[in-house]
């Protein structure tokens, strides 16, 4: 006899948004990311409160630092631009230097930004459907160029840990607005 159960955990894959009683969400806000915009004058004049992006997690399931594990959490990245910088997540290296990690689009459009800290940096496109694999010793972060919510899964080791660098010297472009599209530029 083998007892048939059902998971704790629902991905509603039109939303992008988890459903289940375990969840738990960060969220980032304008004040978070201070240090990450380039126009500093217009993002003084934003609400420090506003909320840029959020992820979502199943919580107490594995531990940070446990080895084996595996997170699963889903990025939900609001439209809008700092000045003309779209909304971004802060970014990072992982701890552990050389574990990879996969993301995948659920809604909305957006841009990875991919950079092997030795001069070298891709940009790849996010949609709904797209599977994006993210080598280790990569900084990475999202950027939602679209005009709604981005939201993005990912799988990342238990043992990753997050390195944020200082600030965006992580990464050597930048992506802002122009009319309907965008342009990269160095940072
Ligand atoms: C985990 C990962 C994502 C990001 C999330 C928020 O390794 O890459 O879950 O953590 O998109 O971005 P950051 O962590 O850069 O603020
Ligand atoms: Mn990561």
């Amino acid at each position: 006899m083998i007892e048939i159960q059902s998971s704790d955990t629902i991905l509603d894959l039109k939303s992008g948004r988890l459903i289940g009683s375990h969840l738990k969400r960060t969220t980032t806000t304008i004040g978070d990311l201070r240090n990450y915009f380039k126009d500093r004058t217009a993002l003084n004049r934003m609400d420090p409160d506003q909320a840029v992006y959020w992820v979502e997690m199943e919580e107490n399931k594995q531990k940070e630092g446990e080895e084996g594990g595996l997170f699963f959490g889903i990025s939900h990245l609001c439209c809008g631009t700092v000045g003309d910088e779209f909304f971004m997540t802060k970014g990072h290296v992982h701890n552990k230097f050389d574990t990879a990690e996969y993301y995948w689009g659920i809604k909305g459009t957006g841009l990875l930004l991919l950079d092997n800290l030795k001069g070298s940096s891709r940009l790849i496109e996010v949609k709904p459907g797209a599977v994006l694999y993210i080598p280790g010793r990569t900084a990475h972060r999202l950027i939602n160029i679209g005009n709604e919510e981005l939201a993005v899964g990912a799988v990342w080791q238990t043992i990753s840990g997050h390195n944020y660098g200082r600030g965006a010297q992580l990464f050597h472009n930048r992506v802002t607005k122009v009319g309907n599209s965008y342009q990269v530029t160095e940072a």
